[in-house]
């Protein structure tokens, strides 16, 4: 079933197999949130979302939450519209609020090469927040190339393009609600 046939169809990603399904993301979803809500027990939290990837995880781990928390968002150069990373991190979107003093948990999709979410931390921390945690939905440490890791992880994958729930593919499938393993040879 060749893909150039069916791009244009609804439900194109009907095809693509589950990593894991929305109820497997809510289960997860909801542990971390526990386990923010222990570990800030009595203090506030900001999660800084990264745009675009994150909105579904920070929307859904944010409601999992019960203590204090508000939410700002920064954006950054992403993927481009393939597969591969172009290596540069570039900041588009800045922080709306100040973050000095506060506990700061970044919210981001995926930990891939890492130098997304290095570019960042560095970056906040030259604002001098109380705390800097990250948060990463997904995990794919064989594509590591800084030297980084998430305090709070969903789930450790192999090395493979995914997609949905707030992940995309040159900006498509950010709205399936489960995640979804790329086809390699879909076409750009
Ligand atoms: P890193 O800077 O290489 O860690 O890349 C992080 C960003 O790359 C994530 O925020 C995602 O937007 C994107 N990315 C990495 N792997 C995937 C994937 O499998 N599917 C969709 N986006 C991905
Ligand atoms: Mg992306």
């Amino acid at each position: 079933m060749p893909y150039p046939s069916h791009v244009s169809h609804a439900n194109v990603h009907k095809n693509f197999p589950v990593l894991f399904s929305t109820e497997q993301i809510a289960e997860r979803t909801a542990e971390i949130g526990r386990q923010i809500d222990a570990d800030f027990a009595g203090q506030s939290v900001v999660l800084v979302g990264v745009l675009k990837g994150a909105a579904m995880f920070l929307a859904d781990l944010s409601r999992s939450i019960t203590i204090d928390c508000t939410f700002d968002f920064v954006a950054v150069s992403s993927y481009g519209k393939g597969q591969r990373t172009s290596g540069a991190v570039k900041l588009i979107k800045d922080l709306d609020q100040p973050i000095e003093g506060k506990n700061i948990i970044i919210v981001e999709d995926i930990l891939d090469t890492g130098l997304t979410l290095a570019f960042l931390r560095k970056l906040l921390l030259q604002h001098k927040p109380k705390a800097l945690k990250i948060a990463a939905l997904l995990d794919k440490p064989s594509r590591r190339l800084e030297k980084i890791d998430a305090d709070y992880t969903g789930f450790v994958i192999p090395n493979h393009f995914v997609i949905g729930y707030g992940m995309d593919y040159a900006e498509r499938f950010r709205n399936v609600p489960d995640i979804r393993l790329m086809p390699p040879d879909f076409p750009e």
